[in-house]
C-alpha cells in the first residue's frame, strides 16, 4: 500500500498505472461502515483495478470550529485498517496542499442541498461538492462509493456528477448500524456513555413514526419520541420526497423521514425510507440490523 500527502506525490504513484480506478472518500476515523465501503470499492474494482481511499477532514465542509478542531484523526489506526482491507492507494493530503490561501472557486449545488443539513450548516454542501469533485480529479477515478447514511449528501454528489457531465459512476452502500441500531459514525466516540445509551431512540423514533399514515402524524411522533429525551435536542426533523428532498404534504412516492440531533456537541443524523402509498409496518425498515436504509 502507498501513501501519498500531496496532490503532486498522489500523481507520481498513479503515473504509470493505467488500472481503473475506485475511490472511496472518507474523513478517517474508520468505523465498519467505511470498511464496509472499502470492500465494496475492491469489489468493483477486482484484481486488475485499484482502489484509492483519501482521508481528509475537508475544512470547509464544517460550519463549526469546534466540530473541526474535536473531529477524531487517528491516522496510524486509519492506515492499518487500510491496509487489512486491501487497499492500494490512501490519499491523506494537507489542508494546505489541498486548498491555495486565495481560492476562489467554489462549487455549488443549488436545491437539493438547500435543506435538511444544508440549512443547518450552511455552506457545508459547497465545501462537500468543491471536495469531492477535487478527489474525482485527482485520482482519475472511474468510479467512487459512497454511504447511504448520508442520504443527502449522495443526493448532492449524484446531481454534481449529472449536472457537470463528471465520467465517475457514483456507487451507494448501506448504512451499517450497532447491535443497538444507532447508525455507526465517526462522531458516536465523542458522546458520554449515558448519551451512547440514549441515542438508539433516534432510529426507534424514526421506525415507529414510518408506521404511521400521514406526514403529519410521522412527524409529530417522531419528534415526541426524540424530545421525551433530555439529553436529545432536534435540530432538524423533516419529511421530504426521495428524490428531490423537498418536503412533502402527502405521500404519494418514496419519501424520507430524515433528522438530526444534537447529543450536547455531537450532531448524529439518521433516516428511514418510506414507499409509496403503503406506510411500512414495524419492522419492514431496517430489519434486520445491522444493515439499513
Ligand atoms: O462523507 C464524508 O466523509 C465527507 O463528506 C467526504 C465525502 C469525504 C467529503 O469530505
Amino acid at each position: 500500500m502507498k501513501v501519498a500527502d500531496t496532490g503532486s506525490a498522489l500523481r507520481e504513484i498513479l503515473k504509470n498505472s493505467s488500472a481503473p480506478r475506485v475511490l472511496v472518500p472518507t474523513m478517517g476515523a474508520f468505523h465498519p461502515g467505511h470498511l464496509s465501503l472499502m470492500h465494496r470499492a475492491r469489489e468493483i474494482a477486482g484484481p486488475g483495478g485499484s482502489v484509492v481511499v483519501s482521508i481528509f477532514v475537508n475544512p470547509i465542509q464544517f460550519d463549526r470550529a469546534a466540530d473541526l478542531a474535536a473531529y477524531p484523526r487517528p491516522m496510524a489506526r486509519d492506515l492499518a485498517a487500510c491496509e487489512i482491507a486491501g487497499v492500494d492507494v490512501v490519499f491523506a493530503p494537507t489542508a494546505e496542499s489541498m486548498y491555495f490561501p486565495d481560492r476562489s472557486v467554489t462549487i455549488t449545488e443549488n436545491l437539493l442541498s438547500r435543506g435538511l443539513c444544508g440549512a443547518a450548516r450552511p455552506g457545508h454542501f459547497d465545501g462537500v461538492c468543491t471536495v469531492v469533485l477535487k478527489l474525482f480529479l485527482l485520482t482519475g477515478c472511474a468510479a467512487a462509493v459512497f454511504g447511504k447514511k448520508d442520504f443527502q449528501q449522495l443526493a448532492v454528489v449524484r446531481r454534481m456528477v449529472r449536472d457537470l457531465n463528471v465520467p465517475v459512476e457514483i456507487v451507494a452502500c448501506p448504512t451499517v448500524r450497532e447491535a443497538d441500531g444507532l447508525a455507526m459514525s465517526s462522531r458516536n466516540t465523542r458522546l458520554t456513555p449515558v448519551q451512547r445509551a440514549d441515542a438508539p431512540r433516534i432510529r426507534r423514533a424514526l421506525l415507529a413514526a414510518a408506521a404511521l399514515d400521514t406526514p403529519a402524524e410521522i412527524i409529530a411522533s417522531a419528534r415526541a419520541a426524540i424530545d421525551t429525551s433530555p439529553l436529545a435536542r432536534i435540530d432538524y426533523l423533516a419529511l421530504v420526497d426521495a428524490e428531490t428532498l423537498q418536503p412533502v404534504a402527502e405521500i404519494h412516492r418514496p419519501a424520507i423521514l430524515a433528522t438530526a440531533v444534537f447529543y450536547g456537541e455531537v450532531r448524529l443524523i439518521d433516516h428511514v425510507t418510506i414507499p409509496a402509498g403503503q406506510p411500512p409496518r414495524k419492522g419492514d425498515i431496517g430489519s434486520p440490523l445491522p444493515l439499513g436504509s
